[in-house]
């Protein structure tokens, strides 16, 4: 049975290490409106997004970010294959009472598969200097700063293993990311929780 969007969520990764090719703006404003388009608790809306293509300001995050923490520093990105742009993902308290942490994920999953429908990969970033990078852009107190996607295409092919114990992705001697799954036997349960 063939269906793109399965196909689409099975390949995606987290990518880590990207190639310096430009990304078409067309695969940008696509993925940026998937985003708009995703479910929001009470149909709030209050996720906004600030996009950096600018060089420059590029180089300013890049040390705020921290990257695959099991395997550190080994897949932070070389030189030659830092992002080619970020997505700062924004909650405005002025537009929700409360920030309601569904939305983010469904919204950065829709992001992240959008781009990858266009081969680009992403990166979605929690551990970084939210200090700093308010200060970079001077970002209004009322909003959060939640998460920054690092976008680009890929130059890393991540493998993914299928395994009940072991949490942590880990480096093989070619350098290559394996990336550990429960089975679905551990995760799934009918009709009653078994042990
Ligand atoms: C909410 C969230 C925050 C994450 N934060 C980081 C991060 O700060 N740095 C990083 O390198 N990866 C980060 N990741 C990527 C995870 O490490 C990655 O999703 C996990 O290892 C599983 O790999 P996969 O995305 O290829 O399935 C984050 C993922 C999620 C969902």
């Amino acid at each position: 049975m063939e269906n793109n969007t399965y196909e689409t969520i099975l390949k995606r990764r987290t990518i880590r290490a990207f190639k310096q090719t430009p990304i078409p703006k067309k695969a940008i404003d696509m993925a940026l409106n998937a985003a708009r388009l995703a479910p929001s608790a009470a149909n709030y809306q209050f996720l906004e997004y600030l996009v950096i293509d600018d060089k420059s300001l590029q180089d300013k995050i890049f040390p705020n970010l921290r990257w695959a923490g099991y395997v550190k520093p080994k897949r932070d990105p070389g030189p030659n294959q830092r992002p080619r742009l970020y997505i700062a993902v924004l909650s405005n308290s002025q537009k929700s009472p409360k920030c309601n942490p569904r939305d983010i994920g469904a919204a950065v999953e829709n992001l992240t598969l959008t781009f990858l429908s266009f081969g680009i990969g992403c990166c979605w970033v929690v551990a970084f200097e939210e200090d700093v990078i308010r200060q970079i852009f001077g970002i209004a107190d009322y909003y959060m700063v939640d998460s920054i996607i690092a976008v680009g295409y890929p130059d890393e092919s991540p493998i993914l293993e299928t395994d009940s114990e072991n949490i942590k992705y880990w480096l093989d001697e070619n350098n290559q990311l394996h990336v550990p799954k429960r089975p679905l036997s551990d995760i799934v349960h009918l009709n009653k929780i078994k042990d």
